[in-house]
């Protein structure tokens, strides 16, 4: 399936424009806002996402017949593929993690991070957006989790390319998770899988990060107890 892509120049968020877009049926599955800067880019947990020019921000928007509960899943496939397509133009000695829920981390820095937006209707999944921010030639400093970029890795390539290479791993894996499920996702995340199997802290909670679940929770072991853990932030 081809993606169509929409440029912009400069928005508020490529969020905002694809989930009202989408919304207002403007938008059909597989078409993509692409924008080279933004104005008002938003992450997870109401956080700003800071967008000067030179990095890449874009909102995928897709339509898959996928019960509600299992939307979150897709933002572990987009990560995954976006680790598989930086991983194709950084240098071998990069080391490329996934952060629980789905930051990209290179030499345990973050580099990009997903904001999942979705539109439900009763029991339907009417769509959902996969908004993606990656830091190409610059990353914020003040920030809670230290960042870097693609750049300061010793790797160049634009926002369109680097969008590109994403698109392609994407929808091998999104086919593959249509017709399989979500285990070659699961696998691929669990292969890069930030901490895993030592101590973390989730919400404040610390604990052993023992699995990634099939739908995408952490559990972790805090004093000789399982917990299923299904949104958060780790730090
Ligand atoms: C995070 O908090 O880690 C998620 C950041 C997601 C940022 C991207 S940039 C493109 C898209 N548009 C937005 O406003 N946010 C996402």
């Amino acid at each position: 399936m081809n993606f169509n892509i929409i440029h912009f120049d400069k928005i508020d968020s490529t969020n905002s424009k694809a989930m009202e877009m989408a919304g207002s049926g403007q938008l059909q599955d597989h078409e993509v806002i692409l924008a080279d800067e933004q104005n008002q880019g938003r992450g997870r947990l109401d956080r700003a996402w800071v967008s000067p020019k030179g990095n890449l921000y874009f909102s995928l928007v897709l339509k898959p017949k996928i019960a509600v509960f299992r939307a979150p899943e897709l933002s572990f496939l987009a990560i995954a593929a976006l680790a598989q397509a930086v991983e194709e133009i950084l240098p071998k000695s990069a080391k490329i993690n996934l952060k629980w829920p789905n930051d990209l981390l290179l030499d345990e820095k973050k580099a990009a991070g997903i904001l999942l937006e979705s539109k439900v209707n009763g029991q339907n999944l009417e769509f959902v957006v996969i908004g993606i921010g990656v830091n190409i030639l610059s990353n914020p400093d003040n920030v809670l989790f230290t960042a870097t970029n693609l750049k300061a890795l010793g790797s160049e390539i634009s926002n369109i390319e680097l969008l590109q290479k994403f698109l392609v791993k994407f929808e091998d894996l999104y086919q593959n998770y249509l017709e399989f499920g979500f285990k070659k996702v699961r696998n691929i995340w669990l292969s890069k899988a930030f901490k895993f199997k030592e101590e973390i802290t989730v919400n404040q909670i610390k604990g052993i990060f023992i699995d990634f679940d099939e739908v995408g929770n952490l559990i972790l072991q805090v004093d000789g107890e399982l917990r299923k853990i299904s949104s958060g932030d780790v730090s």
